[in-house]
């Protein structure tokens, strides 16, 4: 099966890691120090803090900006659950707001919509590795006072002219995940201009006690003040020297995705039944993922029918993401409150993920587009649809 995604390891990537087994230190020591500082000057912000995944720098970042029993938080309709899931750890409300069909990116029109009194906070997400519209959500998070947060779990790498992706929002998200733009195996981290923010998240990864272990050490003092509550959501060393391993092949991870969408985008531009999403002008995108809109009507098959016979054809293809609110938990949630964004449930059924990964090779590329080819064909020639 030819993934939709898949981590690019390399023989320095081991020997870092190795080196670090082989080191005093398995987790939190000097490693995960070395990682923020380098994170943080690579996309260009004051802090970086690193915890043990995507999901935990969403609770960690909702966390800092202050989120508690009631507030409301804004959440695109179509994301991974973690995005909403962060703000119900703290006890808020996600609110689902609508998606730009053309991009699946968060609508700020509806955005505005979608504020009431109860509002603290904005989450944009990235989709596939396109950086949102920042500047309009900032000048709607500024009119409001809101904090925005920028799920950037798919867009490290990314930038918006000459600005890099985790410098837009006030906190910015990352996951460290395998087929995620750089990997620490599991992992995240939050960016920030903010330093009580940043503070207030170090505090928070480890149990809500103000200073780490080694910081003792130092000072060969036993006793901790535990001042709130926190969890243990530390990265370990052997994960950061790995993350930064992986970091400096940021770029070339970037521009080899870029050519294989841009290779896709030369390829898929004859059949018209499928049409990948737009990009933004003066976006450089991440290309974490390639979502194309399947057309059933020009096809003659469904996505879900295209979805699996790809699969059959060894082509692992996925589809990111049902609308949040559709899931069995948020249903039951929600009950029977209103929270349909329209595009969102349009798109979801016609959106599909093709593979997508640095050390796909031009073959591969060519595999995907003749069998996405072969089954429209195979189709159109048995005539299925007008036999049905
Ligand atoms: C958009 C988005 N947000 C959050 C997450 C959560 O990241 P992690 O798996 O590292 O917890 C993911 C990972 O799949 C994601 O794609």
């Amino acid at each position: 099966m030819l993934p939709y995604g898949q981590q690019t390891i390399e023989a320095d990537d081991i020997r870092a890691v190795l080196r670090t087994l082989e080191s005093d230190w398995l987790t939190t020591g000097p490693a995960v120090e070395r990682f923020e500082e380098c994170f943080a000057r690579a996309v260009g912000a004051r802090h970086a803090v690193a915890v043990s995944s995507g999901t935990a720098a969403l609770h960690s970042a909702m966390v800092a900006a202050g989120i508690k029993s009631n507030d409301e938080v804004i959440v695109p309709a179509i994301s991974f659950v973690a995005t909403a899931n962060a703000v119900i750890y703290c006890g808020g409300k996600p609110v689902f707001t609508d998606v730009d069909p053309e991009t699946l990116l968060i609508d700020p029109v509806d955005v505005i919509k979608k504020i009431t009194d109860k509002t603290k906070a904005i989450v944009a997400m990235d989709y596939a590795g396109q950086p949102c519209d920042y500047d309009a959500l900032r000048r709607i998070a500024n009119q409001h006072e809101l904090t925005l947060i920028a799920d950037a779990c798919h867009s490290l790498g990314g930038k918006d002219d000459d600005r890099n992706v985790g410098t837009f929002a006030d906190l910015n998200c990352f996951s460290l995940h395998p087929v995620k733009p750089i990997t620490a195996g599991e992992g995240g981290v939050i960016t920030t201009d903010n330093a009580e923010f940043a503070q207030a998240m170090k505090v928070f990864r480890n149990h809500g006690i103000s200073d780490d272990f080694r910081a003792r050490e130092k000072t060969a003092t036993h006793s901790y003040a535990m001042t709130t509550l926190g969890f243990n959501y530390r990265l370990t060393d052997i994960q950061s020297a790995l993350a930064a391993s992986q970091l400096k092949k940021l770029n070339r991870f970037t521009d080899r995705r870029n050519e294989i969408a841009s290779r896709y985008d030369d390829l898929l531009a004859d059949p018209s039944h499928v049409t990948p999403l737009s990009k933004r002008n003066s976006v450089r995108h991440a290309c974490h993922l390639y979502v194309v809109r399947w057309n059933e009507t020009k096809s003659g098959l469904t996505r879900d029918e295209a979805f699996q016979r790809l699969r059959s054809q060894e082509i692992g293809v996925n589809v990111h993401y049902k609308p949040i609110y559709r899931n069995p938990y948020y249903r039951e949630l929600l009950g029977c409150v209103d929270h349909r964004c329209p595009m969102a449930d349009q798109v979801y059924s016609e959106i599909l993920s093709l593979p997508i990964f640095p050390s796909m090779t031009l073959f591969d590329i060519h595999r995907v587009v003749r069998e996405i080819s072969r089954i429209i064909d195979r189709d159109q020639k048995l005539g299925i649809r007008s036999l049905a």
